[in-house]
């Protein structure tokens, strides 16, 4: 990767003995969505709050355009455009009139803070609500408001945190073609959610994180490929499923096999010849089976091979 926008090197981040950001490094190239994908308390808000230099880390270091935050704070910041879960807004202020209002903390004025305003809304979608108090607003459109002012200062990177959590579809699209066009002008995006579909739709790399890890990081067709020819379901009914996992570990159309509560997941070199194979083992075995099924090769199932559980809580 030629000269990362951001570089993230061994952050960690404790809240007592809680560890929440383990030993996290990656790089982010100028120009990319970059997603950070896992499920709720994985530690996306922590880790994007330390790469924004909201939340200081207990170690390691980060590095915006070759720049370190700890040194340069200011400098990095400027840089820098985060759209946290949670903004205050003013309900009764129009979105214009709160635009304006977070436009003068950046230090924007007069006629220049009127015009950014402006092209921030329409951005975001709102020009036409532009004048309507913030408690007319649904949940969607508040996040867009959320959205507009981290823009406001012309960021070179944008975080957002989880942004269509308890949005309606529209404003969900809208933000979604928000983002891409930002992004087709050259701004470069760090997605967090814990929606796969979203890190498949809109993201050039995902990197999984759970339990403070990372715990793979690659483009989504490059994740797809861990999981070899495909994934197999089996379910069991207790009585036989240690010597039938016993069984299926050795077929050779199994890549890797793992056990969970009462299921068997077999990572296959190709999931027909599998299936065959472990309808025969517990023929064989004359075990009873609850379920047989070929998962679809999508980052829900990445998540399940990695770490046993799934996506959805
Ligand atoms: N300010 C805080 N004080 C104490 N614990 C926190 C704080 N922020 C986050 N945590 C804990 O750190 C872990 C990671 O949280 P977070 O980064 O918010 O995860 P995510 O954004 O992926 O849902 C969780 O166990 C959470 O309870
Ligand atoms: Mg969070």
């Amino acid at each position: 990767m030629c000269q990362p926008i951001l570089q993230a090197k061994s952050l960690k981040k404790s809240f007592g003995d809680n560890q929440a950001v383990k030993n996290i490094s990656f790089e982010i190239a100028r120009g990319e969505i970059f997603g950070l994908l896992g499920p709720n308390g994985a530690g996306k808000t922590t880790t994007i709050s330390m790469l924004a230099g909201l939340l200081e880390a207990d170690g390691g270091q980060v590095k915006v355009a070759g720049l370190e935050m700890g040194l340069n704070a200011n400098r990095v910041k400027a840089k820098i455009g985060l759209v946290p879960q949670e903004l205050a807004l003013y309900p009764t202020l129009s979105a214009y009139d709160n635009l304006l209002f977070f436009g003068r903390i950046y230090g924007l004025k007069g006629k220049q803070l009127r015009q950014r305003v402006a092209e921030v809304l329409e951005i975001v979608g709102l020009s036409e609500r532009a004048k309507d108090r913030i408690d007319s607003y649904s949940g969607g459109m508040k996040r867009r408001v959320n959205i507009a002012a981290g823009l406001l200062h012309k960021p070179e990177i944008l975080f957002l945190d989880e942004p269509t959590v308890g949005v309606d579809p529209q404003s969900r699209n809208a933000i979604f073609e928000s983002i891409e066009a930002l992004n087709k002008d050259g701004l470069t995006i760090i997605y967090t959610t814990h929606y796969m579909e979203e890190a498949e739709r809109l993201c050039n790399r995902i990197a999984i994180i759970d339990k403070g890890e990372i715990i793979a990081l690659d483009t989504l067709s490059g994740l797809i490929r861990q999981l070899g020819g495909g994934l197999v379901r089996v379910g069991l009914y207790n009585g036989k499923a240690e010597q039938v996992y016993e069984e299926v570990s050795h077929m050779p159309a199994a890549l890797e096999v793992n056990r969970l509560d009462g299921e068997i997941i077999v990572k296959a070199r190709e999931t027909r010849s599998a299936l065959i194979d472990i309808l025969d083992i517990t023929h064989k075995l004359d075990a009873q089976v609850t379920a047989l099924e070929i998962l679809e090769p999508n980052l829900e199932n990445v998540f399940l091979h990695l770490t046993g559980k799934s996506l959805r809580d």
